[in-house]
């Protein structure tokens, strides 16, 4: 059977759902009012339960699908959850070393994966734990481990420690998805909180971590090769982390560890400003309600009287406490996915019987005594420790924050942000449609922390190089991020494109004339109004001729516009980011640059030119710039060239084919209200600023002084439908010939293609008069709706052969 971990935390954090701090029941979206009674009541407290298998990604197989969601299957839901507890709490581990009521756990390294979901049939969960008491030497056993990993993981260099805190419940029953690949990667220990001992505080937390580390440390590392550690905690765990990593430094001279790195993932350090100042008081009175005890507090007592209809309330408010609880949209909207599914063939009384023995688990791993102490001494304690900017801003450890953006419980983003700027090397990550729980397998922490500044492996290269070091992405991320977002531009534009024959100068549609040689080419074009046709051209010269070229973009297209906070003077320091791989986010990047790096774009400059040419790569130069991106009235397709010659001679240099492509169309797609110079005319002060803003703007045109370049978008207004887009690749210019060093020369063929461009942009705004569905949008919409694909465009012999 498998379920999903995310099903079991869900069903518990559903209950949390259901419950927002304002008191309003909130888990009911999408489904019909209830009728009042206990049991729809309940139904509608139920909506938390989870089924990933509804999402169609994870879950359970095909074949055991349950037909009814009845009490067989929720009581094998129940017993999974349960024995994921017992193993986190007393198993899934080869060594476990017992202090002061905390224990930590050894995951050994995982030889074949299970090939399940990593969730749920983890690998390391098989594993059973040899007990070592605190007073034991653990000189043998620290051998053993390094020898099994040499042995195992083949590797020759020991490996960092790592080691994992665990949020509120104290298993860590949120990252158990994570648990394989850390152990392979890492000496992997995982932290866990004995049930037993009921008055552990916060420091006595701290001192055992501290203990542990610094005990195991010294076995293998020394004052002059000492052990690398890393350590991660999650929610709660990251604030004890900080707390941790503070003792830590304390201690550091003269030892033999050095802290490598410190991972926070969404972490609670920000106490004071959260729902939990609100939520603690009522985790806390729910405990009289389980009890049966008399909440004497008239106002308190309407406060939580909608409690009553709840299952077990304690277990479902005590969800909230749990490391992970609160899910994601996605995660959300499967769960409604799943009750209007399952709610119409099952009774909601044989489901939530079921649950209830579920919530019961939960209140034997966190009991309201627990919670309560928890909640109400390790975190205030813990933040007012680790929550004071000048701790935070001397604590000099390459920390990695990976915050959920849709966290509900805690305000992560915020407090990503805030650490961000007070810890000294701190690099922050953002999931996007991630919320509290956020380390499910979705997710690879490995991944990512290998990835990260903190470089654990010391793998990553000092400096990553755009031009040498850059690849294209895997094959489906290619053809998603097309899909995404070249193809809405393709149906709204209906692009056509030609290329020349070399020889006759005959034009063909497609690519096919495109020079085929090892040669790197260098594709010059004039730039259109704002340039969105670039992931057009690029993406058309990989599907048809597996040619990647190489954007040169304006640096602003790479970065956006200068930041707000330039612009107003409130400087502040810019939080470093971390991005998964390949990932691109289309929210943020308004002006598309995490998608023009990720092909391949690189800012335009004269070293990276000359670095590109020197690599043979390919590349795609808008000689015009931004003049010509932000071009005036009156000047479609007009080019506005540079007058010095410099991509002729280096590209002779490097025996380049140089090849004009033509564009037209995006001048015609929108209508120019003010542009430029008029808009820096504009009165009450708003021109004046446009020009401070442009002028303190980087210079794109490499060559070209900034005066040259306002760098200000004309005020336009989109049309409803753009006109159609066509290119023209034309005739190429070997330059192989071309002596680099005979300026003459290399100013005849500069001038040769500026105006072999020119031609070609004349040719076709002439052949696309007799294109019916050149400028008539409407038209060309309704002949795609009719037959399904673009209306055909001029005949070939409209557009002139090259000159
Ligand atoms: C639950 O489902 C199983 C198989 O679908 C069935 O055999 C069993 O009788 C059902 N139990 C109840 C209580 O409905
Ligand atoms: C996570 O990343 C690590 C390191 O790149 C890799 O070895 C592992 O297979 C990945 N895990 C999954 C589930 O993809
Ligand atoms: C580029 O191509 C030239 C000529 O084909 C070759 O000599 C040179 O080694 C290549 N450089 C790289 C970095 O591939
Ligand atoms: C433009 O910048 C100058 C100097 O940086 C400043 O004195 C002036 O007030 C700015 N003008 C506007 C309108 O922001």
């Amino acid at each position: 059977m498998k379920i999903l971990l995310s099903q079991l935390v869900v069903i518990i954090a559903g209950g949390a759902t259901a419950f927002s701090p304002d008191g309003r029941l909130s888990g009911s979206r999408g489904l019909p009012p209830s009728a009042g009674t206990t049991t729809t009541r309940r139904r509608v407290a139920f909506v938390s339960i989870v089924n990933r298998h509804a999402q169609g990604t994870i879950g359970y197989a095909d074949d055991d699908v349950p037909k009814d969601g009845n009490r067989s299957e929720m009581g094998k839901f129940v017993s999974a959850m349960r024995d994921m507890y017992s193993d986190l709490k007393d198993g899934g581990g080869s060594i476990r070393r017992q202090m002061n009521g905390v224990g930590f756990t050894y995951v050994s390294p995982v030889i074949s994966s299970t090939g399940g979901n990593k969730q749920l049939d983890g690998a390391w969960r098989h594993q059973k734990p040899t007990l070592v008491g605190v007073d034991e030497d653990l000189s043998d056993i620290q051998r053993g481990i390094i020898q099994e990993r040499f042995r195992k993981a083949q590797s020759s260099s020991t490996h960092p420690l790592l080691v994992y805190l665990p949020g509120l419940d104290g298993f860590g029953i949120s990252a158990t998805a994570q648990f394989d690949d850390l152990s392979k990667t890492f000496e992997f220990w995982r932290m866990t909180v004995n049930l037993e001992s009921t008055h552990v505080s916060f420091s006595d937390l701290v001192v055992s971590v501290v203990k542990f580390v610094t005990e195991s440390a010294s076995i293998m590392g020394s004052i002059d090769s000492p052990r690398e550690v890393i350590i991660v905690g999650e929610s709660f765990g990251g604030l004890l982390a900080c707390a941790v990593a503070m003792a830590l430094k304390n201690g550091q001279s003269n030892t033999c560890y050095v802290l490598k790195g410190m991972v926070l993932v969404n972490p609670a350090t920000s106490f004071d400003e959260t729902i939990w100042e609100r939520v603690v008081p009522v985790l806390t009175s729910l405990r009289y309600l389980e009890s049966q005890e008399k909440v004497t507090d008239d106002s308190e007592k309407s406060r939580f009287a909608f409690l009553n209809s709840l299952p077990t309330p304690y277990s479902v408010m005590g969800a909230l406490a749990l490391a992970a609880t609160v899910p994601s949209g996605t995660q959300y909207s499967s769960i409604l996915n799943f009750l209007q599914q399952t709610l119409t063939t099952t009774s909601a009384e044989s489901m939530l019987s079921a649950s209830l023995d579920g919530f019961g688990i939960l209140a034997e791993y966190l009991s309201p005594a627990m919670l309560d102490q928890r909640v109400m001494k390790w975190i205030p304690v813990g933040s007012s420790v680790v929550n004071n900017p000048q701790r935070l801003s001397k604590l000099n450890v390459p920390t990695l924050i990976i915050g959920g953006r849709d966290d509900k419980m805690l305000p992560t983003r915020n407090e990503a942000e805030r650490l961000g700027q007070l810890l000294p090397n701190c690099v922050v990550m953002d999931i996007a449609g991630a919320g509290h729980f956020l380390l499910d397998t979705g997710f690879n922490l490995t991944e990512v922390l290998i990835d990260s500044h903190i470089n654990p492996l010391n793998s990553k290269k000092e400096n990553y190089d755009p031009i040498s070091d850059w690849m294209l992405p895997p094959d489906d991320i290619v053809k998603a991020v097309i899909k995404k977002r070249v193809v809405p531009l393709r149906e709204r534009t209906s692009p056509v494109f030609f290329s020349t024959d070399p020889v006759t100068g005959k034009r063909r549609r497609g690519l096919s004339h495109i020079p085929s040689t090892k040669k790197p080419l260098l594709f010059v074009a004039n730039h259109q109004l704002f340039g969105l046709d670039l992931g057009m051209i690029i993406s058309e010269l990989l599907e048809q001729r597996g040619i990647m070229a190489r954007g040169l973009a304006h640096p602003v297209a790479m970065e956006g516009f200068a930041r707000e906070e330039q612009m107003t003077g409130l400087e502040r320091p810019i939080v470093r980011k971390q991005k998964r791989r390949w990932e691109f986010n289309d929210e943020d990047s308004q002006f598309q640059g995490d998608l023009f790096s990720m092909f391949g774009a690189v800012k335009v400059s004269p070293r990276n030119f000359y670095h590109l040419l020197q690599t043979n790569q390919t590349m795609l130069l808008f000689p015009g710039g931004v003049r010509e991106v932000f071009h005036r009235k009156g000047e479609a397709y007009q080019i506005f060239w540079p007058e010095k010659t410099d991509f002729v001679r280096l590209a002779a240099k490097f025996n380049t084919i140089i090849v004009p492509l033509a564009a037209i169309g995006a001048a015609d797609s929108a209508e120019m209200v003010l542009d430029a110079p008029e808009l820096l005319q504009l009165p009450f002060g708003l021109g004046a600023s446009l020009a401070n803003f442009s002028s303190s703007t980087v210079s794109a045109r490499f060559d070209a002084q900034n005066e040259d370049e306002l760098f200000i978008p004309p005020l336009t207004l989109p049309k409803p439908f753009p006109a159609r887009h066509y290119f023209l690749f034309g005739k190429p210019f070997d330059t192989s010939s071309l002596d680099p060093k005979n300026l003459d020369a290399c100013q005849d063929v500069y001038k040769a293609i500026e105006s072999e461009l020119k031609y070609d942009i004349s040719a076709l705004l002439e052949a696309r008069k007799d294109d019916p569905f050149a400028l008539d949008g409407i038209k060309r919409t309704s002949y795609q709706r009719l037959f399904g694909k673009d209306p055909p465009t001029f005949p070939l012999d409209s557009l002139k052969s090259s000159m």
